[in-house]
């Protein structure tokens, strides 16, 4: 199967398949990343919530594992930073919780603290990364322009055709197109949430239209079905993380892995009361008892800090119901399998090099 634009992508990102791995934060690992860039697509490392050093450490253990082109995805600081006065609310709201998992009653909102994006993006620079991939917004001009002197080939992230101009402007080198079928956060900057809600095909239809610029397909992809129509469709690549988020190479805890084998279509849901953004996530008891006390999110990253030491403790005591877990809805394509083996399939569908 021959493709002149993934052609184009796969020399410029120097891979053999045009398929990239999902950023996926606290999922990714660089054994996750290394497998995938080593089966021919492009392995992808989350800086997220990571100190410097911790990149440091995560991409001098991704070399060491492969010596094939990997991405590091950063996350753009928001412009809200939630409430904190809501924050308190809902630290209340869950103080019964708090104390039948053996926490602390009160959240100490004092230990709150962020890795400063700027420094991360020193770590990033210092450290050569070829292929940096940027969710929740663009990078602001003096960033990209010191990233594009380095060398660097930039994803931006997009959920509707408005954000893909705004990439564009922002001067991504490839826009990656993010389906309300996706799992995990949705990645909107621009639009509203609602809004954003565009399902892939309608998406990528749109902007293989209007955007002259490399297109990568992400939500609902892990098989090769699903990877040659986005192709059909105008992509030039496609992206996955709900089909390797349970790789033995991911960071998934096990009880994600073992709820994840019993989804189903309906298995997901959006909501923004777990990390503060709306996120596709498997659809859990704590979500639906706080919906029906009333209890609203106060936004990120407070909602998320709120919510981290209960995650923890979910998985400590075995409790689903609890745990936060990030999901798409195409729930055929979560699996156990080895990241080579899932890679393997999904390029059935693909192109190659
Ligand atoms: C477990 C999981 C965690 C995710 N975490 C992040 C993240 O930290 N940052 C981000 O930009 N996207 C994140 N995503 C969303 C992915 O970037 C991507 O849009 C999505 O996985 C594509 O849809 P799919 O899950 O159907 O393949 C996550 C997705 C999953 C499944």
């Amino acid at each position: 199967m021959e493709n002149e634009a993934s052609g184009q992508l796969c020399r410029k990102l120097g891979i053999e398949i045009p398929f990239i791995a999902a950023p996926m934060s606290g999922v990714s690992t660089p054994a996750l990343a290394a497998a995938v860039s080593r089966s021919g697509g492009l392995g992808m490392l989350s800086a997220d919530l990571l100190e410097p050093e911790e990149i440091c450490r995560e991409v001098e253990e991704t070399r060491r594992l492969t010596d094939r082109p990997f991405a590091v995805n950063m996350r753009i600081p928001p412009r809200d930073r939630g409430s904190l006065e809501q924050a308190e609310k809902v630290a209340y709201a869950l103080s019964d919780l708090r104390k039948e998992l053996g926490l602390e009653e009160s959240v100490d909102f004092s230990s709150f603290r962020e890795p400063d994006f700027e420094r991360q993006l020193e770590a990033v620079l210092d450290l050569g990364i070829k292929v940096v991939s940027c969710s929740f917004g663009g990078f602001r001009e003096a960033f990209e322009e010191r990233l594009h002197s380095s060398g660097a080939f930039i994803l931006g992230s997009a959920t509707t055709l408005r954000e893909a101009k705004v990439q564009r402007a922002a001067r991504a080198d490839a826009i990656v197109l993010q389906g309300y079928e996706a799992g995990g956060p949705r990645l909107y900057f621009e639009s509203d949430p609602e809004e954003s809600s565009v399902c892939l095909s309608v998406l990528l239809a749109e902007a293989h239209r209007a955007v002259r610029l490399p297109l990568i397909a992400a939500g609902g992809i892990g098989t090769a079905s699903a990877a040659r129509a986005a192709i059909a469709g105008g992509a030039a690549a496609v992206m996955a993380g709900s089909a390797l988020a349970c790789a033995p190479e991911s960071a998934a805890p096990d009880l994600m892995r073992r709820s994840m084998a019993a989804a189903s279509d309906t298995a997901t849901c959006v909501t923004d009361l777990l990390s503060g953004r709306p996120e596709r996530v498997m659809r859990i008891g704590l979500v639906e008892a706080l919906k029906r006390a009333g209890v609203a999110s106060s936004g990120y990253p407070f909602q998320r800090f709120i919510m981290r030491d209960i995650m923890r403790a979910a998985v400590r005591s075995e409790r689903p119901d609890l745990l936060r877990m990030p999901a798409g809805q195409a729930a055929n394509i979560f699996s156990c399998r080895p990241a080579a083996e899932t890679v393997g399939l999904i390029r059935q569908g693909l192109p190659h090099f």
